[in-house]
């Protein structure tokens, strides 16, 4: 089964002030004179967002056994869907399709869980893995920019990569009258490198000089925010 969240071969750029009709939509003449569709306003506020990035211990056997893998998936699916990924891509779901993937799930999911317990101080959180794909980038293959939201987080490992590799850059700057002031984020690509990042945030890669091999995932909560106990101590905390 594949997703349909992200599928798309378009740009994720959002620059209105007002989008849509909204609630009381009616099928008559008659009717829309009595109740107008509301419209909604946007407005922007900046908010500092965490980009979490680690070495993975053991990535020198991981990787190996993670390139083995990925060249023999790629064996067995040669052809792409089309995406934002400007390069091969293995599918949505290839953690499904393919359980040699799962000591990297086990060991994302375990990252996930810790930011959340740690920064986010959410104790009984836990993360599902929503969706897993291999990208193999040669010469010149880019990704537009994009972002992974609705998902609650999102990241890239990075298997076998040259020292010169196109970045991810997040938040790049657009001359849109809403991004024109931001500040990028510039991570480079290292073998062994894990990042994870809220996924509502936007990224791209720009054409890249050399080979980047990588493997992106979607996290969701397979629990709630946080159990009832928390929750309260939360609101008595808030006042
Ligand atoms: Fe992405």
């Amino acid at each position: 089964m594949e997703s349909n969240i992200w599928k798309t071969n378009k740009e994720s750029v959002f620059n209105e002030r007002t989008f849509g009709e909204w609630g009381n939509k009616s099928s008559t003449e008659e009717q829309v004179n009595i109740s107008k569709p509301s419209e909604f306003k946007i407005d922007y506020v900046s908010k500092p967002m965490p980009i979490f990035s680690t070495i993975i211990q053991d990535h020198v056997e991981l990787n190996k056994y993670l390139k083995e893998v990925i060249l023999e998936h790629r064996q067995n699916n040669p052809t792409s869907t089309e995406s934002n990924v400007k390069a091969w891509h293995s599918s949505w779901m290839t953690h499904n399709d393919n359980p040699k993937f799962q000591p990297l799930v086990d060991r994302v999911l375990d990252a996930c869980n810790f930011v959340s317990k740690g920064f986010f101080q959410c104790q009984s959180t836990e993360y599902m893995m929503f969706n897993l794909w291999a990208m193999m980038y040669e010469e010149s293959e880019h990704t537009l920019r994009h972002s992974h939201f609705p998902c609650d987080l999102s990241g890239c490992y990075y298997v076998d990569v040259e020292p010169d590799c196109a970045p991810i850059i997040f938040e790049p700057v657009l001359k849109d009258g809403v991004h024109d002031n931001n500040q990028p984020f510039i991570i480079q690509p290292k073998n062994g490198l894990l990042a994870l990042w809220p996924g509502i945030l936007h990224h791209e890669v720009k054409p890249t000089n050399s080979k980047r091999m990588c493997i992106s995932f979607n996290m969701d909560k397979s629990r709630g925010y946080c159990s009832r106990d928390e929750w309260i101590k939360g609101e008595q905390n808030n006042g």
